[in-house]
């Protein structure tokens, strides 16, 4: 049985695990605020929130609800726009019209979800923060400059915000309504476990579902489940002996809140920004971008270059492997029937190395990579390079461990002459090919432009 909070109400369905919490809202509880536009995660017009407790606290993320599993909102608050509605609009519902930031009103509320979720947060909320609150919505209609004058009509209320306790005050306020204050409470009497401990082997393993429901829905929603992104034991980030262990379940945007991870990726925001969009990193999880294997995954790009470890484990036993060995052919990897990811480990960079990861696609969100590539250098005390270690995507059937080019400059003294040199050796380790992506030739020069950029932010920090 899984039990839910859907806005006010408790739910308890045995409604398929692999059936989206979109159809569940619409069809099956006629909520029909959530819209349906592309159901691939693209649009944001099916977008909710999605409240889960996080080290403790409750804390609410954007979701495209057409990507979400019904096992995934086990144990949560899922709230739609009906789970917002009062008398009068709220603060956010008015911004968006008085900036006339609503026309045809297809994408509205999934626009209105997601600044509302942005309201709900904790910390700054700057204009620029509720801008990117909003990068996984489409809008065809206004242009978006009417969008971005409610995202600071939006941003100024909540600036004046004195009280400590955020949430007291947006009730106050009619961000949302009062009976979110009892939600804490309610979700901790939601104690039945779910989802089961362990499957029979043969069940499809699924994490955040933002590949599994883009790819094959029907699968997913007939197959039996054995739902990983709730594990606990695989939703820890922890340091041991120096080295940073990812637990499979850890969400993009998880990984990228980590005041651990931060110490060690000072330059991690701009990183990340360049991953999908605000709902799916939400969902994402960092094994489910391995696992698929896609050639352009970026978590697994970078990955590589911080030469990272996996964790495999299937009844009770662990194997650990080289994450460059993990990726085998395209779309293969190197799991055995019934084996999961634990998790990722790795050396964070060393104060004085240099980390850095460059993607180019087509637009800056929402977009995969036409080539992607993350550079890790460290350097001995006498100025030569220790360990190098260089990953590209979008040039190899999977992503690729630069094993060649890592090699070269292992030991030599950055030079100009060097990187020249570096990016001849670059060009006989991959083999891209023309796609809608781009050609053979134009991936290759990509490449290389990417290896000066990494260069350039070596040099000129
Ligand atoms: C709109 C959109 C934009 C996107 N943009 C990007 C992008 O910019 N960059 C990018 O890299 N990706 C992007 N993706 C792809 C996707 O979001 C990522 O690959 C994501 O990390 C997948 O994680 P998940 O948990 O959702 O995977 P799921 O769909 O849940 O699972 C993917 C695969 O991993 C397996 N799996 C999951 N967890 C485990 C585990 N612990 N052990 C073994 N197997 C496991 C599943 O069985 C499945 O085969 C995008 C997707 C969408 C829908
Ligand atoms: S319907 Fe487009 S993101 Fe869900
Ligand atoms: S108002 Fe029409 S799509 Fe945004």
């Amino acid at each position: 049985m899984i039990r839910f909070i859907l806005n006010q109400q408790s739910v308890a369905t045995e409604r398929p695990p692999g059936s989206t919490v979109l159809d569940f809202v619409r069809y099956h509880k006629r909520l029909a605020g959530t819209k349906i536009g592309c159901r691939e995660g693209d649009c944001g017009a099916c977008t909710v929130l999605v409240g889960d407790f996080e080290n403790g606290r409750l804390v609410y993320r954007s979701m495209t609800s057409c990507l979400m599993p019904l096992a995934n909102a086990h144990g949560k608050h899922i709230v739609t726009v009906e789970g917002i509605n009062g008398a009068t609009l709220t603060p956010v519902q008015q911004a968006m019209a008085d900036t006339n930031g609503t026309q045809c009103g297809f994408c509205t509320i999934g626009f209105v979800m997601s600044f509302t979720g942005f309201a709900l947060q904790n910390g700054d909320h700057t204009p620029q923060k509720a801008i990117a609150a909003i990068d996984g919505n489409i809008c065809r209609c206004t242009g978006y400059k009417s969008i971005e004058r409610a995202a600071q009509k939006i941003s100024r209320h909540l600036q004046e915000n004195t009280q400590s306790n955020h949430l007291d005050w947006l009730v106050e306020q009619g961000f949302v309504p009062a009976y979110f204050s009892d939600i804490e409470t309610r979700l901790n009497t939601l104690t039945e476990t779910f989802p089961p401990v362990s499957e029979p082997i043969g069940a499809l393993r699924i994490g955040g579902g933002t590949d599994l429901l883009v790819q094959k829905p029907e699968t997913v929603r007939h197959a039996g489940l054995q739902p990983l992104f709730d594990d606990s034991s695989l939703r820890k980030i922890e340091v041991l002996d120096g080295r940073l262990h990812i637990g499979a379940s850890v969400t993009v945007t998880q990984f990228a809140e980590n005041e651990y991870v931060r110490r060690a990726f000072p330059e991690l925001d701009k990183i990340i920004k360049l991953v999908s969009s605000t709902p799916i990193r939400n969902m994402a999880t960092v094994a489910g971008n391995l696992v698929n294997a896609s050639p352009i995954g970026d978590m697994s790009v970078f990955f590589l270059a911080l030469n990272a470890t996996l964790t495999l484990h299937s009844g009770g036993e662990r194997r650990q492997i080289p994450l460059k060995d993990f990726f085998q052919a395209y779309k293969k990897t190197a799991l055995q029937p019934g084996e999961i990811i634990e998790k990722i480990s790795f050396m964070p960079p060393p104060a004085g190395s240099f980390f850095n990861f460059e993607k180019v696609c087509k637009r800056t969100h929402l977009d995969i990579a036409s080539v992607n590539t993350a550079c890790q250098l460290k350097l001995a005390p006498d100025g030569t390079i220790a360990e190098a270690h260089l990953s590209a995507g979008g040039i190899w059937p999977f992503p690729k461990y630069l094993e060649k080019t890592s090699a070269f400059l292992k030991g030599k003294k950055p030079t100009e002459a060097l990187w020249a040199e570096t990016e001849q050796i670059l060009q006989t380790e991959i083999a891209p090919i023309s796609d809608v992506r781009g050609s053979e030739a134009y991936k290759r020069l990509l490449l290389s432009k990417l290896f000066l950029a990494h260069l350039m932010e070596y040099t000129q920090p």
